[in-house]
């Protein structure tokens, strides 16, 4: 897949790129978090703040931003931009995707996450009691603006998030990455490492958009992560969840497919040096982790198709039973 994401390292250039795109935005949607940055005056328009969260991406916030869509007139011919992380990224995609049987937007991915994966690939959607992400779309958007810049008001914690997921990209697609993360002793990234990550998502979610099969390799470490956020009543942040979710399925992986005890070994190393944690005790019991993986949609009755590494970019999707999971799970 080529990569027509368009790349900054300044705001000034995002600017710049934003100004040049013809795309004249009809309502720009902003993370509150982000008031700071003051987009109505850099970008010269009215700008909708919008506050959101995991615990609050659910439906009454996409109808929240659809009845804003209502309020400014859109019609099938407007066009959105979207500034924010991965949550308001995920429903307001969603908003549009399904607004008037949808209309264009634009992408600002504002943290490491969102940069790396969650803007890519056309997927959103929203929770639900059923869990995370249950009720989505598969919408590409209209263009993507990657700026390394608005990285720089990240607070650490959100970082570290982004990092987990850039290293799982690294786990499931390039030893390169993985080295560079796992050895490299400053924990901050370089455009050129972001674009890196967004290639090995871009290459893989080009040969299975609507996610029959190779695309489920992203998932490795968020069949547990996943769990762990539900289990968690989202308290555990996505990446937390997920960096729990990797190790588990790295002990999956030796255990089922012969993975290195080497690799292990340097994961928990890279967890240590950002202060994560590598495990997590189930508050809620057996049967609402079954019910939560009864829900996962890689799931059937009671076996489950989970992404293992034979290797460091050596992943694969082999079907285990929920009793084989739970081997490694501790409730
Ligand atoms: N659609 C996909 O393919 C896909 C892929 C991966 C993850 N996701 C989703 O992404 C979500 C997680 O995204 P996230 O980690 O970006 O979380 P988030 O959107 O909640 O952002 C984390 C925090 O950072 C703040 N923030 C955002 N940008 C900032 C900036 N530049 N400076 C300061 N603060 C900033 C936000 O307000 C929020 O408080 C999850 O819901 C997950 O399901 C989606």
């Amino acid at each position: 897949m080529t990569d027509s994401n368009k790349y900054s390292e300044t705001l000034e250039e995002l600017l710049n790129d934003l100004n040049q795109t013809n795309n004249n935005h009809d309502l720009v949607i902003v993370d509150s978090n982000l008031e700071f940055y003051n987009f109505e005056k850099l970008l010269n328009t009215d700008v909708l703040y919008i506050d959101i969260s995991e615990s609050t991406k659910n439906l009454v916030s996409v109808e929240r931003v659809w009845n804003a869509l209502f309020e400014h007139n859109l019609n099938r011919l407007s066009n959105l931009l979207i500034i924010g992380g991965g949550v308001l990224l995920d429903v307001c995609a969603f908003a549009a995707s399904t607004y008037k049987r949808g209309i264009s937007f634009c992408l600002v991915p504002t943290t490491l996450l969102a940069m790396v994966d969650a803007a890519h690939g056309g997927k959103n959607g929203f929770n639900n009691d059923y869990g995370k992400n249950q009720i989505g779309t598969f919408t590409e958007p209209k263009s993507i603006f990657v700026c390394h810049e608005l990285l720089d008001s990240l607070s650490e914690k959100d970082y570290k998030d982004g990092l987990i997921e850039l290293i799982k990209h690294g786990l499931i697609g390039s030893s390169e990455i993985y080295e560079q993360l796992s050895l490299g002793s400053e924990y901050k990234v370089s455009l050129d490492t972001i674009k890196k990550g967004i290639k090995i998502k871009l290459d893989i979610v080009s040969e299975d958009f609507t996610e029959l099969n190779k695309r489920k390799l992203l998932n490795f470490g968020h069949t547990i992560g996943h769990l762990i956020e539900k289990d968690s009543e989202f308290k555990v942040s996505h990446g937390e969840a997920v960096a729990i979710g990797i190790y588990y399925e790295l002990l999956l992986s030796k255990k089922h497919m012969g993975l290195p005890q080497e690799v292990i070994n340097s994961y928990l190393k890279y967890l240590e040096k950002i202060d994560y944690s590598y495990t997590y005790k189930f508050s809620k019991g057996k049967d609402s982790i079954m019910e939560a993986l009864k829900n996962d949609k890689k799931s059937l009755i009671d076996n489950v198709d989970i992404v293992l590494l034979s290797g460091i970019s050596m992943p694969n999707i082999i079907n285990l039973s929920f009793d084989e999971l739970f081997e490694v799970i501790d409730y």
